[in-house]
């Protein structure tokens, strides 16, 4: 019997104050992590709430609130991570946005803050964790994708260009960073029930709901805790010879 264990591990997550990032920070508790430093732009009760749970399954915990999408806030959460952990093992870039659009009624504003939150915030994340985890040895890496990187997505012209720039990353920085003992994958998530999907299916009819679902050939939508499982086998031993990869979490859906 194998144990996933990550037992004396610094973890550090962003977007954890709710939906998949929440239920990937419980895993990593779960799972025995030393410290997790959890980043998110809210802060407040949500943060609070999930700080006491981390603690009560025997981790400590930084709360580090910031824009992922800045470099300030990246270097202070790994700093910080660094300074009372002494180490960074784990990173788990999950932070992201989505907005229904098409090319007719997107902005360049939009594209802009799209592409920064959800594509820069994994190349800055990659950029900084690289450095130190080359310096102590290796490290593990996990970014959030999407399905909609695959397939372009029917979210909006931003959300699918965003998700593909995260799979290209991923197997860049998983070729260089290979020889530094560094593993790099990511999940590429289907239609996952969080406040994400509520947002994105609230001005749909039931029908047009019940039509979406009916093409996941699983039937149903993903829990948050279904893609966690998968960000566990990737953050730990379990994985130890799969870099470069893209894990579906799709419930089968390829298109
Ligand atoms: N839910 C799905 O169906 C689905 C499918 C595929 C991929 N994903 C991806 O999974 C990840 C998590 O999605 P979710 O469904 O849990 O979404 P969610 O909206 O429930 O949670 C996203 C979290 O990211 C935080 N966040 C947003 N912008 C931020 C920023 N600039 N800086 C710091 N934190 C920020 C939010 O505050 C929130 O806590 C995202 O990258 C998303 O694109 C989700």
């Amino acid at each position: 019997m194998y144990n996933i264990s990550l037992k004396g591990k610094a973890v550090l997550i962003t977007g954890a104050a709710q939906g998949i990032g929440r239920c990937i920070t419980l895993k990593m508790a779960e799972a025995g992590a030393k410290g997790i430093t959890v980043v998110d732009l809210q802060g407040g009760k949500p943060m609070e709430r999930l700080q006491k749970e981390l603690e009560a399954l025997g981790s400590e915990v930084i709360v580090h609130t910031g824009d992922v999408s800045r470099g300030e806030t990246i270097k202070g959460a790994i700093s910080a991570t660094t300074e009372r952990w002494g180490s960074l093992d784990i990173l788990i870039n999950n932070a992201g946005i989505a907005r229904r659009t098409d090319l007719f009624t997107t902005t360049e504003e939009l594209w802009d803050l799209i592409i920064a939150v959800n594509l820069r915030s994994v190349f800055l994340g990659m950029k900084y964790a690289a450095e130190v985890m080359k310096e102590q040895g290796g490290g593990v890496i996990v970014n959030t994708s999407s399905i909609a990187g695959v397939t372009g997505g029917n979210t909006g012209p931003e959300y699918g260009a965003s998700k593909a720039g995260v799979i290209a990353l991923t197997k860049f920085a998983a070729k260089t960073l290979g020889k530094y003992n560094i593993r790099v994958n990511a999940l590429a998530p289907g239609t996952i029930g969080t406040e994400m999907i509520k947002n994105a299916y609230k001005d749909l009819s039931e029908e047009a709901v019940k039509e979406r679902l009916s093409t996941i050939p699983m039937g149903r939508m993903g829990e948050p805790e279904e893609v966690a499982k998968a960000a566990l086998f990737l953050a730990s031993d379990l994985s130890s010879y799969v870099s470069g990869d893209i894990v579906m979490v799709t419930g089968a859906r390829m298109s």
